[in-house]
């Protein structure tokens, strides 16, 4: 990818106020890439500009949340009057505490919330970004997904399923909106921190065990930055020949085999 390629780009990242999200905001605005973040916690949003200002980087906030139909179509709506073409949309956003309780507890509200968001928000997102994205030479859509949607921790049956469901979806839309020219792919995060990168009143410095560390083989805990990394590379055209994949980014905790 040059160095040039996100240039004149117009990227939507949803959740992108804090965590994974606003790590790929802040990678993305250093692509030069003309960044618009969306995001239900306004105090946040304001403050992920702010922390962008402050090291010389531009990005628009509008505010959303991506389980309201409604809402959706409205953003969309306004990056249109704003951009003439969607180049990039990142469906980041999620309710991303996977614990609610053990199968007789959990209450049917938490879990339909759950998949509201984490997986009929994509899918929102997707439709109504569709003639924005069209507009574009090398469109380009990336679901957040988790390493939890191929196994799972006891008592993490909502956000398990969105995660999977939001895995078969983004097979799904690749293959629909292939004839659109746009390209649909994954990121299945493992444990990535994102202590430092939260608004002021959630910030957290990290502190991880040595135990956190070897449970992957990378030697460390992720950060936003790893994801950031390959999503710059998914969605430019120099993986125009990658559609309907994803990638596991996690230091090799999923492949580590575990006997005691
Ligand atoms: N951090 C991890 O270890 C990890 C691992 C695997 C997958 N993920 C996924 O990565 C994504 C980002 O996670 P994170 O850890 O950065 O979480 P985070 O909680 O730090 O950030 C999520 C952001 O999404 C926003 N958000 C939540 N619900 C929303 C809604 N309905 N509409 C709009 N915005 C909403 C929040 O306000 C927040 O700013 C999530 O989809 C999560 O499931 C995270």
């Amino acid at each position: 990818m040059s160095e040039t390629y996100y240039k004149n780009k117009s990227i939507l990242i949803t959740g992108g106020a804090q965590g994974i999200g606003l790590g790929m905001a802040e990678a993305f605005a250093r692509a030069k890439a003309t960044v618009v973040i969306t995001d239900q916690d306004e105090e946040a949003g304001q403050e992920a500009l702010e922390r962008l200002r402050a090291q010389d980087l531009q990005a628009v906030f509008i505010p959303c949340d991506v389980a309201q139909e409604a809402q959706v179509q409205n953003l969309l709506e306004k990056v249109g009057e704003k951009y003439p073409q969607l180049d990039v949309l990142i469906n980041n956003a999620g309710i991303s505490d996977p614990f609610q309780g053990a199968l007789d507890e959990l209450q049917l509200a938490d879990f339909d919330r759950m998949l509201a968001v984490n997986l009929r928000g994509p899918l929102l997102c997707a439709r109504y970004a569709l003639p924005l994205l069209r507009k574009a030479a090398h469109p380009a859509i990336l679901n957040i997904t988790s390493t939890r949607a191929f196994m799972s921790e006891p008592d993490t049956f909502a956000y398990t399923a969105s995660k999977g469901g939001l895995e078969a979806l983004t097979h799904a839309l690749a293959v629909s909106l292939a004839a659109d020219r746009i390209r649909v792919n994954a990121l299945a995060p493992g444990w990535i921190e994102t202590g430092p990168w939260q608004k002021e009143s959630g910030r957290y410095e990290p502190n991880h065990t040595k135990e956190d560390k070897a449970q992957h083989p990378a030697g460390r805990v992720g950060i936003p930055g790893d994801i950031a990394a390959a999503a710059l590379f998914l969605c430019s055209n120099q993986a125009g020949f990658i559609t309907g994949q994803h990638l596991v980014i996690d230091g090799g905790m999923t492949v580590k085999m575990i006997y005691n």
